[in-house]
């Protein structure tokens, strides 16, 4: 698909994988939108680069959610792909933490509920563009969990079938539904979790996804995704058992 001349919206596009689609997207002629919670960070994006938008939205709150939708289809009428980015990731023991439940509500309301929910209220708009396309950032950990984190694979898991479905669900239309099964990426989400050797730079995972956009690639495996999804095919109980420990 066309990676220029195109209007994206990008959720928690102030930081991160985020920030550096957001980057990419603008080098190659977009126009560029971002939101997020954080009204500092989003200053800073302003102030940073001039040229992109930041609208402060949690986009949990489907009241928040849908203004931001009103407002964008008013100010930025070609919009024409949905970044859905936004995520968090709580690691707890779900047998002993006080406050799992909260943290269950939470997770499953930014990384999946409304992914499901945007993207229902921005497709009408979409499907009268001559090309769209709906971009999820999902993780290897859907398809191969690990156990600190239960409902944050559940959730990634979640959005690679919704991914899946909706792609069957729109061939037929102008909208291209683009899954990036996202490796270990340095970020604020990462720091000090893992060793940062084996973490990907978001500017390089964003390059990634802009080169698999052009050639309409649509389950895209930067990284070490495509090692880790081979490793599980042939040696599954290994790979299992190698992050499964995490
Ligand atoms: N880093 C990795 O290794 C990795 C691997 C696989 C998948 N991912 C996925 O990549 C995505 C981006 O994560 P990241 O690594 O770039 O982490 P990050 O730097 O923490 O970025 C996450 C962004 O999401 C925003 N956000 C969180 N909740 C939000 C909400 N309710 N409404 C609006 N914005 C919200 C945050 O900003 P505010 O707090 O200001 O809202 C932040 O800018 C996530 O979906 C994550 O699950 C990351």
């Amino acid at each position: 698909m066309k990676i220029s001349g195109n209007t994206v919206l990008i959720t928690g596009g102030a930081s991160g994988i985020g920030l550096s689609i957001a980057r990419v997207f603008l080098e190659n002629m977009n126009t560029v939108i971002v939101c997020g919670r954080n009204a500092d960070k989003l200053d800073l994006v302003k102030k940073q680069y001039l040229d992109i938008h930041t609208i402060q939205c949690d986009v949990a709150n489907p009241v928040e959610a849908t203004q931001m939708l009103d407002h964008l289809r008013t100010n930025f009428p070609s919009l024409n792909i949905l970044v859905n980015n936004a995520g968090i990731q709580h690691q707890y023991d779900f047998l002993r933490d006080e406050n799992a439940l909260k943290k269950i509500d939470e997770e499953i309301d930014i990384n999946f509920k409304a992914v499901a929910r945007l993207t229902k209220i921005v497709l009408p708009n979409l499907v009268k563009a001559s090309e769209a396309a709906i971009i999820n950032v999902s993780s290897f950990l859907g398809i191969v969990p690990k156990s600190s984190a239960p409902i944050y694979c559940a959730t990634k898991a979640a959005l690679h079938a919704f991914s899946k479905s909706l792609r069957y669900q729109l061939q037929n239309t102008p909208v291209r539904v683009f899954e990036i099964i996202t490796p270990l990426v340095d970020t604020d989400m990462t720091r000090g979790r893992e060793s940062d050797a084996g973490k990907m730079s978001p500017e390089i995972l964003a390059k990634e996804v802009i080169r698999n956009m052009k050639m309409e690639n649509y389950e895209i495996k930067p990284g070490r995704t495509k090692l880790v999804l081979l490793l599980n095919r042939i040696f599954p109980s290994l790979i299992q058992k190698a992050i499964g420990k995490r």
